[in-house]
C-alpha cells in the first residue's frame, strides 16, 4: 500500500466583505450579539459565479503550486452541499474547466466534514496505487442557501473554497491517525437545500429550501463529540496533545472551541482559528484554515497537525496528520 503526502495547500474567498453591521440592516441583529455569541465579524460573500467558480480557482492555484500539470491529475474530489447542479457534480465542472483530461471526478456531502471524510477518501484511493495525484477541495456557496430573513443562521455562514493536493509515495506520509463517524438518526438538526417530491401525479405544498438548524442541539453535539474524536485519534496515533502543533477545528463557533479546549485540558491558542473573517464556509473552513497557514508560515515540515470537522448528517471526523 502506498503513503500520501500533502504536495501544495490553496484558497479562494470571494471579494466582496459583509459586515456584523451591514447585517444588522437586513435582519434584527447586532455586531455586540454576533462577535459575542459566536466570535464572527465578518464573512465573504460570492456575488459572481458559483460554487465550481471557486473550486476551479483553488485546482488551479494548488496544480501550479505543484509543479505538475492539469493531465497529472487522476482524482477529484469536491465536498460540497452547495453544488451548482444536482448533476453534474462541481468536481466534473473543475475537470472541464482545468483540462484534467485523465481524472475521475466525483462530489462528497458531508455538510461541515467534508473536507476531512473528502481527504480521508482520497487516501484511500491513493493508498491502492491506482492514482497518482488527488485534487481535494472544499468549496461553498452558503449563501445561495441561506435563509436572509432568519437571524439565527444568516448572520453564521460566509461562501469560499479550500483545498490540497495529494499525493501517492513510496516514502513520506502525511496521514498517522484517522477516526470518521456519522450519527443519521439526528439528521433533522441541520437541514438545508431540500429537493421536494414534484411531478404531475401529486400535489405537494412547496417545502422550506433553506438551511435550518437547532443551533443549540449542534452547540451540544458538537462540544460532545469533537472531544472524543480528538481523543480517538490522539490514542490511535499512540501521541499526546503535547505532541500536536495545531488543532484546526471547523470554523463555526468559536464558544464551542472554548468548551473543546477546556475539556481537553488544552490551551485555546492550540486552535488556529479564522472564522472572525470568513465565518462559517462549511466544508471548506478547514482546508481555508490550512491554506492560510502555510501562507503565513505557520506549517513546518514534520508538525503534528489534528484537522476535526463536525456538522450536519450528522457528521463528524477528525484526522491527524503531518505537513
Ligand atoms: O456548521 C454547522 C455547525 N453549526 C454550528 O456549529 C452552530 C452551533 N450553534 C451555535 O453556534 C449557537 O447555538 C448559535 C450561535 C447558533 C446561537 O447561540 P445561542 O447562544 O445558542 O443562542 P440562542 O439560539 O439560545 O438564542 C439566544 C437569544 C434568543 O432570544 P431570546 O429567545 O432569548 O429572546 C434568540 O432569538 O438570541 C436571539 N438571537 C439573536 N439575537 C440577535 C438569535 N440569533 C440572533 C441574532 N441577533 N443573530
Amino acid at each position: 500500500m502506498l503513503n500520501s503526502k500533502i504536495i501544495s495547500f490553496a484558497k479562494f474567498t470571494p471579494e466582496t466583505i459583509i459586515s456584523n453591521d451591514e447585517l444588522s440592516k437586513i435582519v434584527d441583529t447586532s455586531d455586540e450579539w454576533i462577535t459575542s455569541r459566536t466570535g464572527i465579524s465578518k464573512r465573504c460573500i460570492l456575488k459572481e459565479g458559483n460554487t465550481s467558480l471557486m473550486a476551479t480557482n483553488v485546482a488551479k492555484k494548488l496544480i501550479e503550486k505543484a509543479n505538475i500539470s492539469p493531465e497529472d491529475i487522476n482524482l477529484i474530489i469536491i465536498a460540497t452541499i452547495t453544488p451548482d447542479y444536482l448533476t453534474p457534480s462541481t468536481a466534473c465542472i473543475v475537470q472541464g474547466e482545468i483540462g484534467a483530461t485523465n481524472a475521475i471526478s466525483f462530489d462528497i456531502s458531508a455538510a461541515c466534514s467534508g473536507f476531512v471524510y473528502a481527504l480521508s477518501t482520497a487516501q484511500k484511493f491513493l493508498q491502492t496505487g491506482l492514482y497518482k495525484n488527488a485534487l481535494v477541495i472544499g468549496a461553498e456557496t452558503l449563501s445561495k442557501i441561506t435563509d436572509w430573513t432568519d437571524r439565527t443562521t444568516c448572520v453564521l455562514f460566509g461562501d469560499g473554497a479550500g483545498g490540497v493536493l495529494l499525493q501517492a509515495t513510496k516514502t513520506e506520509n502525511s496521514f498517522i491517525a484517522e477516526d470518521l463517524k456519522a450519527d443519521g438518526s439526528n439528521w433533522q438538526a441541520i437541514t438545508g437545500g431540500k429537493v421536494s417530491l414534484k411531478n404531475p401525479f401529486v400535489e405537494n405544498e412547496q417545502e422550506n429550501f433553506y438551511l435550518q438548524m437547532n443551533g443549540r442541539d449542534v452547540f451540544n453535539f458538537a462540544t460532545k463529540t469533537v472531544p472524543k474524536s480528538i481523543k480517538e485519534v490522539i490514542k490511535k496515533a499512540n501521541v499526546t496533545l503535547d505532541d500536536i502543533k495545531y488543532i484546526v477545528p471547523h470554523q463555526a463557533n468559536s464558544r464551542i472551541v472554548e468548551v473543546v479546549a477546556k475539556k481537553l485540558n488544552v490551551d485555546f491558542d492550540k486552535f488556529y482559528l479564522n472564522l472572525k473573517n470568513f465565518g462559517n464556509t462549511s466544508s471548506a473552513s478547514i482546508p481555508i484554515a490550512l491554506a492560510e497557514m502555510q501562507e503565513n508560515n505557520l506549517l513546518k515540515k514534520g508538525d503534528k497537525i489534528i484537522i476535526t470537522g463536525f456538522g450536519g448528517g450528522l457528521t463528524w471526523g477528525t484526522l491527524l496528520i503531518t505537513i
